[in-house]
């Protein structure tokens, strides 16, 4: 039986963050009876794609993950939630151990919620906390407080949720390097599982974006981003947490094993729209008209090296050898010497048969990475 992760799309949010480039629509002000139908459109859509695609993919795999990312699913009336769990169960084989993970934002969650969850066998949470300084909050039009946060995070843990992650951002417009220790400090003291602690990305077609365009956005310099993430980092880790990617930590045996496939080549079908599958080693997205991208050995090769190169501990060359059938020298004889400089400088480390990105390497990885596409 081949491992297979599964990724549900779900395109609604209270409202639109500035800075968010991830496929959904703001119902917040939306009439209840109204949303309730359209959800449930959505939900019945994605109910028979899971059915479409489990004759296909099905028979030979167990799904040992579930993600549910949006988006804010969390924003799902219980009951549709309810249906779409039930359609995987009754579709795919599920590991007993299968990790089920939801996104929710401050403010969608309710105790009884969160004792569903429970009941459907979702046992992990990632909410979206983003900062604990309201200015930030209110330069990335988040719909929520600290206090808000703070309230899910606490609902969820009495609702027994063992496996939660933050999300925060740095390199925000306006963000002190004190306001970031702050964040990173209090969420560190509430003691999640796993923490991501992303970098401001510009995304195109975002307010954030529009005002940078416009020369009107204060951005901080690459020193600041810089400094601000290395600071997390070795807060993270005196605090008993794994820096096990580039932008998570997670206490020992927390890591995120869905995302994880991400970075490790392995399969993940996505289903709802926008959502991406590598299935059979193919690429596809739903709901865009780009054909279906058949990677080539040297794309397939590529993808490995610099997801890989994602996680702390690196790639296996061996692993590399095993998959492609080439040694990983012999296929990037040509890309060795451009990375001596690298090398030298102890940004890239080669010890055996393992190739890693050091934490300063990190601060490289871009330039780095690019030589293996
Ligand atoms: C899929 S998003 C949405 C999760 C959830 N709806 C929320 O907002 O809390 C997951 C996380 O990606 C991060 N993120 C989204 N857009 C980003 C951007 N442009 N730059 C950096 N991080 C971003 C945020 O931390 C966000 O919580
Ligand atoms: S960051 Fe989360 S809540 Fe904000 S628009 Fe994106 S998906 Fe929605």
């Amino acid at each position: 039986m081949r491992k297979l992760g599964l990724y549900i799309h779900i395109p609604f949010c209270l409202s639109r963050c500035n800075y968010c480039g991830f496929y959904s629509n703001a119902v917040g002000g939306e009439n209840e009876a109204e949303l309730f139908v359209k959800e449930s459109e959505y939900a019945a859509g994605v109910a028979s794609t899971l059915k479409r695609q489990s004759r296909i993919y099905a028979h030979d795999r167990i799904v040992d993950t579930i993600y549910f990312g949006g988006g804010t699913p969390s924003i799902l009336p219980e009951k549709l939630t309810g249906r779409l769990m039930d359609v995987i169960r009754h579709e795919f084989r599920i590991s007993d151990d299968c990790e089920i993970t939801t996104e929710a934002n401050p403010k969608t969650l309710t105790a009884g919620k969160l004792r569903f969850y429970k009941e459907i066998g979702i046992n992990r949470l990632s909410i979206g906390l983003q900062s604990y300084d309201t200015d930030v909050l209110s330069t990335l039009g988040r719909a929520h407080s600290p206090h808000d946060f703070e309230e899910s995070f606490m609902l969820a843990r009495f609702a027994g949720f063992d496996n939660i992650n933050c999300d925060i951002m740095f390199g925000v417009p306006g963000q002190s390097f004190e306001s970031w220790i702050e964040t990173v400090d209090r969420v560190i003291e509430l003691d999640p599982e796993h923490v991501s602690f992303y970098s401001l990305q510009l995304e195109e077609g975002t307010p954030l974006y529009e005002a940078y365009r416009q020369d009107k956005l204060p951005l901080l310099s690459d020193k600041v981003d810089r400094r601000m993430y290395h600071a997390a980092v070795r807060r993270f880790r005196k605090a008993g947490y794994d820096h096990y990617e580039i932008s998570n930590a997670a206490k020992p045996g927390f890591e995120c094993r869905h995302n994880l496939k991400y970075w490790s080549f392995d399969e993940y079908l996505g289903v709802g729209t926008s959502a991406s599958s590598f299935m059979n080693g193919i690429r596809f997205t739903e709901g865009t008209r780009e054909e279906p991208h058949v990677n080539d050995f040297m794309d397939d090769a590529g993808e490995f090296v610099f997801t890989g190169l994602r996680k702390t501990c690196g790639i296996s060359k061996k692993e590399f050898a095993d998959r492609f059938g080439r040694g990983f020298w012999d296929v990037y004889k040509e890309v060795r010497p451009k990375l001596k400089k690298y090398f030298d400088h102890g940004f890239l480390i080669e010890e055996g048969d393992n190739l890693r990105l050091s934490e300063k390497g990190i601060d490289r990885s871009n330039k780095i990475m690019s030589y293996f596409v």
